[in-house]
């Protein structure tokens, strides 16, 4: 495949920013012509930020599947779409082709059909990192129906919320999941959050670690068995289901600062062009090159930069099953070695964790095939950005830090792998079709360069998050609302003298651990239901692998914690348990300092500022405390720090 829209010079970069931005329109519709349409748009874009409403390409008709699949089988049938690593190194990888995707993929469309999977109905899919999780991603958006990821390190009680929040009727899960040393029971989780679930009417279950499961008669079907049934038939197509282009694609839940994860929505048409396009250009993806992402399908970066963009390019995407320390901290360079990896995209807390282990698990590994590397997920300190540089790339491998979120779709500022600079620990620019702008407090812009703000977008890109599930008015407050006709995104940023960005991390209560996004009202949520617990306040601190740990401050029972149900430590154990047990162990706080008392004002609001400041160790700086109700608990908590 060739990519008319690729970027090929700096200069071509300004010139297609320009024409993004004076014409989307024109803009996006000379990329769309690049696409298969069963029927061409009526009208590119209709938005305002108001609603908010964001309408891409409408009364167009298209499958994407027939653009990440179908579009490839003449030319690239026999070429890798799929490269599958398992977690066991020991254990034969996997290959599939363009042409044997399609088949798995209709195939699985069939057994979704045959188990009453319809167009715009909900399927929960929660399942490791295995082939038959990228099948039945692709098989849902082939038969229209609305797929809903779930992370596998996310527990019973999450995916209760999310089930019902969808009011899903389909799951597809494994047996379970291997992860390192660990053998996840998905299907045991499934079923705890099954209790009392009236809606899901069908779980199909594969198998991958062959750990015994209840499979319940009516309800559970064995995914071996049913494609057994399609096989017999020897159907090998499927006719992909006519989508409008803004139906839903799929919705992916995801942290905000208040409330429970919502469930971000994203349509067919605008965000696989936008996930394809800058697929293609911030990695410059050339066709047989090999591309490695080490997410989790579970996350935004998953369904992006494994799936959606890099088959929709034709592209060869390597997935991989495992850890990065498992069997050993040379697993990523011995992947690279053995498939002759050409783009590495991984987040800054991979890179700072493997930096720990030293240069001993990089060397015997023969890195020459990679040309480009990317970060995501959380701003890369210069430290690991110059080791990434220098003992990855060799210093021949341009770095993209790519900045976006659940909500973008795809990415929004990042530099183009060796067209437009890099600067360490700078995004940098904005991809054509994005137009960033600083904001004060009070939503006033902030123009020039070398000045800082509330980062918002001022028009929509294609793959704009279009609503929160079945809550419209949420999606409004949370992101249309805090400053009037702009995307606001909850980032703070600088503009430096080039008008380069540099993200400088959240300015809500979102806590982003080992580029995993957490709420702190979730986790203080979460606390709270621990029978002992009066109140809790989490807030973030700077932690040297994850990016930022989980600080919570803790009033048990009557101020102290040495009482009769045990030491500090075992209470602390099982408070553990219970964030556990209600989000999943990554919401787990790292430090938990038991206090009498949390700095209130007089209205009885938790003054955070106090606290985060506290966590990261400041203890002379702490602003104004005269309007503190309690302005001694602060001494208290102060001497307390962990
Ligand atoms: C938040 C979004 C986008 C995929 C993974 C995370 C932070 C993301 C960067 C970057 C600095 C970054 C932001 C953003 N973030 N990429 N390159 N530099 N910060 O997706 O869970 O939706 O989190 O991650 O704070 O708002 P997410």
């Amino acid at each position: 495949m060739s990519y008319p829209y690729q970027i090929k010079n700096i200069e071509q970069y300004h010139r297609d920013y320009t024409r993004s931005i004076d014409d989307p329109s024109e803009f996006w519709s000379s990329v769309a012509e690049h696409f298969t349409w069963k029927k061409k748009w009526d009208e590119v874009l209709n938005w305002n930020f108001k609603e908010p409403k964001i309408e891409w390409f409408k009364g167009a008709k298209l499958n994407i599947t027939e653009n990440c699949l179908d579009r490839h089988l003449e030319k690239l049938g026999d070429t890798p779409a799929l490269i599958w690593e398992p977690n066991d190194p020991d254990e034969h990888h996997r290959i599939l082709t363009y042409k044997k995707l399609y088949e798995k993929v209709c195939q699985f469309s069939h057994v979704l059909k045959n188990n009453g999977v319809k167009k715009g109905d909900r399927v929960c899919i929660y399942m490791g990192m295995i082939p038959e999780l990228a099948i039945a991603v692709l098989a849902c958006a082939r038969v229209g129906a609305i797929h809903s990821v779930v992370f596998g390190g996310f527990s019973a009680q999450s995916i209760a919320d999310r089930l019902y929040d969808a009011q899903a009727e389909f799951i597809v899960t494994c047996d379970g999941a291997y992860r390192g040393q660990k053998d996840i029971p998905l299907k045991s989780v499934i079923d705890d959050a099954l209790i009392g679930n009236r809606i899901v009417k069908k779980v199909i279950v594969t198998t991958r670690t062959r750990t015994p499961v209840s499979m319940i008669k009516g309800r559970d079907v064995w995914w071996e068995d049913e494609i057994k049934k399609v096989e017999t038939l020897g159907l090998t197509d499927f006719p992909a289901e006519e989508m409008d282009a803004e139906d839903p694609l799929f919705i992916l839940y995801t942290s905000g600062s208040t409330g429970k994860p919502k469930g971000v929505v994203h349509s067919c048409a605008g965000y696989m062009l936008f996930t394809t396009y800058t697929f293609v250009n911030v990695f410059q993806y050339k066709q047989g090159d090999i591309h490695f992402c080490t997410a989790d399908i579970g996350w935004i970066t998953g369904h992006s930069y494994i799936l959606y963009g890099p088959l929709s390019a034709g592209a060869t995407t390597l997935m991989f099953e495992g850890v990065p320390t498992w069997p050993d901290a040379g697993r990523f360079w011995n992947i690279i070695d053995k498939f002759k990896v050409n783009i590495l995209y991984t987040a800054p807390t991979a890179i700072r964790s493997l930096m720990g282990f030293g240069l001993g698990p990089v060397h015997g590994h023969d890195l020459s095939s990679l040309k480009v590397l990317g970060t995501v997920g959380e701003p890369i300190n210069e430290e690991a950005w110059h080791w990434y540089d220098e003992h990855i790339g060799k210093k021949k491998c341009p770095i993209v830090d790519t900045w976006w979120q659940t909500e973008t779709g795809g990415i929004l500022i990042s530099n183009l792998a060796g067209i437009t600079p890099s600067k360490p620990s700078y995004a940098t620019l904005p991809l054509p079709g994005v137009h960033p702008i600083l904001v004060d407090e009070n939503g006033k812009e902030v123009e020039g360069n070398n000045v800082s703000g509330n980062l918002c977008i001022k028009s929509p890109w294609p793959s704009t998050i279009r609503t929160t599930y079945d809550d419209h008015e949420r999606c409004r407050t949370n992101y249309f609302a805090t400053y009037p006709e702009l995307y606001f995104t909850g980032d703070g940023a600088l503009r430096d003298e080039n008008g380069f960005y540099r993200i400088t991390g959240r300015v809500d209560d979102v806590l982003n651990v080992s580029g995993h996004r957490i709420g702190t009202a979730e986790v203080e949520n979460a606390i709270n239901m621990h029978a002992n617990v009066v109140e809790s306040a989490v807030v973030g601190y700077p932690h040297d692998i994850k990016g930022q740990g989980i600080y919570a401050f803790v009033i048990y029972q009557g101020s102290h914690a040495q009482n009769t149900h045990g030491t500090a430590e075992m209470i602390r154990k099982d408070i553990h348990q219970t964030v556990t047990r209600i989000i999943g162990a990554i919401a787990k706080p790292d430090k938990i300092q038991f206090v009498s008392g949390l700095p209130k004002t007089r209205s009885g609001k938790i003054m955070r500022r106090i606290l985060r400041k506290i966590a990261e160790g400041e203890t002379e700086n702490l602003g104004d405390t005269s309007t503190l109700l309690d302005p001694g608990v602060v001494e208290e908590i102060k001497n307390g720090k962990l």
